[in-house]
């Protein structure tokens, strides 16, 4: 039997990386990490807390509270994978939203946020087996991983996506405002201090802007064989 490895899977945002994981995963019969779902959940806490808003961070308060935030994946089996908890309650759909999505990427610069939440994403990677898609999942969380995907795609490309997907959901946003935060998000998490968003020099790229989701399945199915191989 082929060994189980560890596939880290980066890149800007709305680049199709959690289709791609969970594709890999379900394939595999891997476990699927979001890790972004974790810093929305935490984002999701400190707007209903008031720690966080289009107008403020209190980052001192948030900080001192870390230690009452529970998050936990159920896999839900219609879904098909883990849906996020955060103190026992399902919070899948409202960590989704175009308010989390502003706000989240200023609560994921803060250091006591990644510590806590990277140790948990380690800890569920010990046992290989796992897909897992973030920023920095190639190169802080598991940088010993067989296969690192650095996924890219031009942020039109990647904005209509999004914008696809939230008004599937009935969300009503414009082409405008969530091509703002795409690159918005872009900007602060390729630039914040702690472990900021760039390719892993062992990483490879992969461009997806002209690539139909069975290609791009390919494309990399053929990569995981061979790192399971090597
Ligand atoms: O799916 P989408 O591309 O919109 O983003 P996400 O994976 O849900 O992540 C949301 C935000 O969380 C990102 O814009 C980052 O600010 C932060 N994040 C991070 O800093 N590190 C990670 N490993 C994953 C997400």
């Amino acid at each position: 039997m082929d060994k189980k490895i560890t596939i880290a899977i980066d890149g800007f945002s709305s680049t199709g990386k959690s289709t791609l994981a969970k594709q890999i995963a379900a394939h595999l019969g891997y476990v699927y990490v979001d890790s972004g779902a974790m810093y929305r959940a935490v984002t999701l806490y400190a707007m209903e807390n008031g720690f966080v808003s289009p107008t403020h961070l209190d980052k001192e308060g948030l900080v001192s509270s870390l230690p009452d935030i529970k998050l936990e994946f159920h896999f839900n089996p219609e879904a098909g994978f883990g849906e996020m908890y955060l103190n026992g309650q399902n919070v899948e759909k409202k960590i989704r939203t175009l308010e989390v999505s502003g706000l989240v990427s200023r609560i994921a610069e803060i250091s006591e946020v990644r510590a806590k939440l990277v140790e948990q994403q380690q800890h569920m990677g010990e046992n290989k087996g796992v897909v897992m898609d973030g920023r920095d999942i190639g190169t802080v969380v598991f940088p010993n991983a067989e296969l690192k995907l650095f996924m890219v795609a031009s942020a039109e490309t990647r904005a209509q996506r999004r914008f696809d997907e939230l008004t599937q959901k009935g969300e009503t946003v414009t082409f405008e405002a969530v091509l703002e935060n795409v690159q918005q998000r872009d900007h602060i998490d390729s630039n914040r201090e702690d472990s900021p968003l760039i390719q892993a020099v062992d990483a490879i790229a992969i461009d997806n802007s002209n690539l139909s989701r069975e290609e791009q399945f390919e494309l990399v199915l053929g990569l995981v064989n061979e790192a399971t191989q090597l």
